[in-house]
C-alpha cells in the first residue's frame, strides 16, 4: 500500500498547512481549504519512475533531507555571495529587462513570469535567451537553453525567425517531463535555462495532471532545487488563469526568488514588465516595450508614452493640464482634462480619478479659490485610459478645472506637480527632483510646484525650465491665469 501525504492548500493564496481550517491562516480567506494528497516521494520503492533516472536525478528530487545542521553564524562562509555579480544584459533592449531583475539576472535564481495569455511572454523569454547566448565573453560558449510544452519546435523556430535571431548558441527543446529536462540541463550546462511554461510540466510520481497544483508546486522546486545547485538561472513563464485558479502563478510565488508581470492593454502594442517580488532587489521597477512586427523593443521615451499629440500653442484646448507621476521609479506626464457646463444639469464624472478625490478638490477650488463652480457639471478625465493614484496629480486636475471654467487653455509649456490641501495649501510629494527633471527634459518651460519644495529642489540645474514655487491654489491661479 502507497502512503500517502495529506495537505491542505488555501485556493486564494497557496499556502499549504497539514491541518483543515475554516479560514485561511495565512490570508484568512473562510471555506478556500482543498484536501490533496500526494506520494510519499520518500518510498521509492512503491513509487514506479523514480527508479528510471535515479542516480542522475535523485538530487533535483522532493523531500531531500538536507545533511548539514545549523551552522553558527560567525562560522558561514562568506565568499562572494550569488548577489554579488549579475549576469549583465546590455542593449537597449537587455537593460530594459535588467532593470526591472534590479540590475542583471542573478545566477542561481528561479524568475517567474506572469501574464494573461498572448500578452507576449514566449516572445520576451525567447528575446531573453537569445540576449544571453549573444552576450558572451568570446570564446566562451555560453548555451542556452529553451524548453517548451507550448509549441512545436518549429513554431518556436518561426517565431525566433520573426525576432531576427541568428545566434549559434541557442538551444530548443520541446518537452513536458521535468525529469528529462532537467537531465538535459546536466548535459548542456547551460547559461540559462527558460521553461514555458509551468503549466505544461509534469514531475512522474506526484498525483494530477500538468497543470494541477500539486504538479505546478512540485514541479517548481525541483527547478528551484537546480537553479540553487547549479548557479544556472531558471526563467519560467506562468499564465495567469481568468478564474484565477489553484495553478495560477500566485500559488508559485511563494516558492520563487523573482516575480515578474507581463501587463498590456488589449489595443495598444505598448508592454509593462512590472516586478512584484525580488529578493535580489527593489520592487518597484518597472520595464517600458513596445511589440512591434519584430519583436518586443524598448521604450526609451517612455515618460511621454501617455501624452496624446502635442498641439502647438495657438491650438491649445482650454480644460487640459499635465502632471508629472510616478510609478515605481519611473516618471511619466499624463493630461488630465477637464469640462466646466454651466446652466445644465449639475453633474459629476470622474474617469481615472477617485470621485471623492476630484469632490475634494472643487470643494477647495469653490471654499479657498473662489470659482463658482456650483452651478456647473463637471467632467474629468484622464487621458490615455490612465487612472490617478497619486496625490502629486492634484494640482493639475485643479488647473485643469480652472482652465476649463474660465475657458483660458494653459499653455503646454506648463506642468503641474503638487498636492492639495483642506486649505487650498499645496503640499509637497515625494521625488520632485526626479519628476521636475523629467519635465525639463521633455521641453517644457515652467513647472509649478508646491513652495515648500523649493528649499530642497532649488531652481537651477534643469536647464530652460522654470520652476515656480506656489504657497496656494490662489497663486497658482495669479500666475497662469
Ligand atoms: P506570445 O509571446 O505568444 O504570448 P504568450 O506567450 O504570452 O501567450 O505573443 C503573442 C502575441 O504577440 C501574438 O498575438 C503576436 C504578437 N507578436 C508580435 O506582434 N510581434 C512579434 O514579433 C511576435 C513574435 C509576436
Ligand atoms: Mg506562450
Amino acid at each position: 500500500k502507497k502512503k500517502v501525504r495529506i495537505s491542505w492548500v488555501c485556493n486564494n493564496c497557496g499556502n499549504v498547512t497539514g491541518q483543515w481550517w475554516g479560514t485561511c491562516r495565512s490570508c484568512h480567506a473562510v471555506g478556500t481549504l482543498k484536501q490533496f494528497s500526494e506520494a510519499n516521494y520518500g518510498d521509492k520503492d512503491k513509487i514506479s519512475g523514480f527508479e528510471v533516472s535515479e542516480n542522475v536525478m535523485r538530487s533535483w528530487l522532493p523531500q531531500q533531507k538536507d545533511e548539514a545542521g545549523p551552522i553558527r553564524l560567525t562560522e558561514v562562509s562568506r565568499g562572494m555571495s550569488q548577489q554579488d555579480w549579475r549576469i549583465a544584459l546590455p542593449g537597449p533592449f537587455g537593460n530594459e529587462v535588467a532593470t526591472v531583475l534590479g540590475g542583471g539576472l542573478v545566477p542561481g535564481s528561479l524568475v517567474l513570469i506572469g501574464g494573461d495569455p498572448g500578452v507576449g511572454k514566449s516572445t520576451l523569454l525567447l528575446q531573453i535567451a537569445a540576449h544571453i547566448a549573444e552576450r558572451h565573453d568570446p570564446g566562451v560558449p555560453a548555451p542556452v537553453l529553451y524548453v517548451s510544452g507550448e509549441e512545436s519546435l518549429e513554431q518556436i523556430g518561426n517565431r525566433a525567425d520573426r525576432l531576427r535571431i541568428e545566434t549559434e548558441e541557442l538551444f530548443l527543446y520541446s518537452s513536458t517531463d521535468i525529469e528529462d529536462i532537467l537531465e538535459k540541463v546536466e548535459n548542456l550546462s547551460p547559461r540559462a535555462l527558460i521553461v514555458d511554461s509551468i503549466q505544461t510540466v509534469y514531475l512522474t510520481g506526484v498525483t494530477g495532471s500538468a497543470g494541477g497544483l500539486s504538479q505546478v508546486k512540485e514541479c517548481t522546486s525541483a527547478l528551484l532545487r537546480l537553479a540553487k545547485k547549479t548557479s544556472i538561472p531558471v526563467l519560467l513563464i506562468g499564465h495567469v488563469t481568468k478564474t484565477g485558479d489553484l495553478a495560477g502563478p500566485r500559488v508559485l510565488e511563494h516558492i520563487v526568488d523573482v516575480v515578474l508581470y507581463m501587463e498590456g492593454e488589449k489595443y495598444s502594442s505598448h508592454r509593462l514588465l512590472r516586478s512584484v517580488k525580488n529578493r535580489y532587489g527593489s520592487t518597484d521597477e518597472l520595464g517600458v516595450f513596445e511589440m512591434s512586427e519584430s519583436g518586443l523593443q524598448a521604450v526609451t521615451n517612455s515618460s511621454e508614452l501617455f501624452l496624446s499629440e502635442q498641439y502647438s500653442d495657438s491650438e491649445v484646448l482650454a480644460g487640459l493640464a499635465v502632471a508629472a507621476i510616478m510609478d515605481g521609479s519611473r516618471t511619466f506626464l499624463i493630461e488630465i482634462q477637464a469640462l466646466c457646463v454651466s446652466g445644465s444639469r449639475v453633474a459629476r464624472q470622474c474617469n481615472g480619478i477617485q470621485p471623492s478625490k476630484a469632490d475634494m478638490i472643487i470643494s477647495v477650488l469653490i471654499k479657498q479659490a473662489g470659482l463658482k463652480l456650483q452651478e456647473n457639471a463637471i467632467f474629468l478625465n484622464v487621458v490615455s485610459g490612465l487612472t490617478l493614484e497619486e496625490t502629486a496629480g492634484d494640482l493639475a486636475v485643479a488647473a485643469a478645472i480652472c482652465s476649463s471654467f474660465l475657458e483660458f487653455p494653459i499653455p503646454n509649456s506648463i506642468a503641474f506637480i503638487g498636492e492639495i490641501g483642506l486649505g487650498g495649501e499645496l503640499r509637497t510629494v515625494p521625488r520632485m527632483e526626479k519628476r521636475i527633471s523629467t519635465v525639463a527634459k521633455l521641453g517644457y518651460k515652467k513647472c509649478i510646484v508646491p513652495q515648500s519644495a523649493m528649499k530642497s529642489v532649488g531652481t537651477s540645474g534643469f536647464g530652460y525650465l522654470k520652476v515656480i514655487g506656489c504657497r496656494n491654489l490662489k497663486e497658482v491661479i495669479n500666475i497662469v491665469f
